[in-house]
């Protein structure tokens, strides 16, 4: 996988707009037969590596956000400066595709912190700017600690992850209480994780939630690790649903015309965030 968003255009393909909330389980047979080679290759160094060990190595490496500080505008145009491999034409660059996001957003009616959270959702995504590699950077996310739910796509891959025997974390639960609640688990490490850690300060829980799991696909669209969920969870989770058609399907429309809706953008972002943040 040559850049971080064929994860997400091959998410497009998993799930399609039309089956939304009504996948089959053929329908998703398919979709591993005919999955892109570097896709698949992609996927089996995520499930190998993403190990509890390395999950608390990555936070300790990471959220003490002591990297470097920035404004939300300039950690966008940073992250434009990824560069992308793929078809230049057709490929948005990574400022479109969170403008394309907000945008949707804001032409549904949505409140200002909603079409915020469109806005920024992928900004943890500079962690490819800093030497990252992409199967702990995107890639579906999903607890560490516990028994890898085989509602994962390719679960099978887990098998090389040395967690996969390991006494305890291969327990359903765990190191975890049922219904402990996911403010307390663990996630694979990504760019939702840290990106929520940098923005919590300023965001309503709704918006936190709709961040931090947004990748959470086994979570929001599988319904797995329900035995981990709280109540607060499941409330919750109904916003990171909300959100994700926004985040997936929205990227097909027309491109939105940056310079013009920069000064909108630029106003929503000084309402909730101080001029520089760290990360
Ligand atoms: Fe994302
Ligand atoms: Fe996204």
């Amino acid at each position: 996988m040559s850049d971080p968003d064929q994860w997400e255009a091959d998410l497009e393909r998993r799930y399609p707009p039309a089956a939304y909330g009504e996948q089959s389980v053929s329908e998703f047979r398919n979709y591993q037969a005919a999955t892109r080679p570097s896709v698949k290759a992609f996927y089996r160094l995520n499930h190998q590596y993403q190990t509890f060990d390395f999950v608390k190595q990555k936070r300790e490496e990471f959220l003490s956000l002591k990297r470097r500080r920035m404004g939300v505008w300039e950690a966008m145009e940073f992250l434009n400066t990824l560069v992308d491999d793929s078809d230049p034409d057709t490929e948005l660059s990574q400022i479109e595709h969170l403008m394309q996001a907000a945008e949707a957003i804001r032409a549904d009616g949505h409140p200002r912190w909603f079409i915020l959270t469109g806005l920024i959702h992928d900004l943890g995504k500079i962690l490819c700017l800093f030497g990252e590699p992409q199967w702990a950077v995107v890639g579906d996310t999903f607890p560490v600690g516990c028994a890898y739910s085989d509602k994962v796509v390719y679960h099978e891959f887990f098998r090389a992850n040395p967690d996969w025997e390991h006494p305890i974390y291969s327990t359903q639960c765990g190191i975890y209480q049922r219904h402990v609640g996911l403010e307390n688990v663990m996630m694979s490490w990504g760019h939702d994780e840290y990106l929520y850690h940098v923005t919590k300060p300023y965001l309503p829980i709704e918006a936190q939630y709709m961040i931090r799991y947004h990748s959470f696909y086994p979570g929001h669209r599988e319904n797995a690790y329900q035995h981990l969920f709280s109540e607060q969870d499941h409330q919750l989770f109904e916003w990171v649903r909300k959100f994700n058609p926004y985040d997936l399907y929205s990227k097909s429309d027309e491109r939105p015309d940056v310079e013009k809706l920069t000064p909108f953008y630029m106003d929503l972002i000084a309402e909730f965030f101080p001029s520089q943040l760290a990360w």
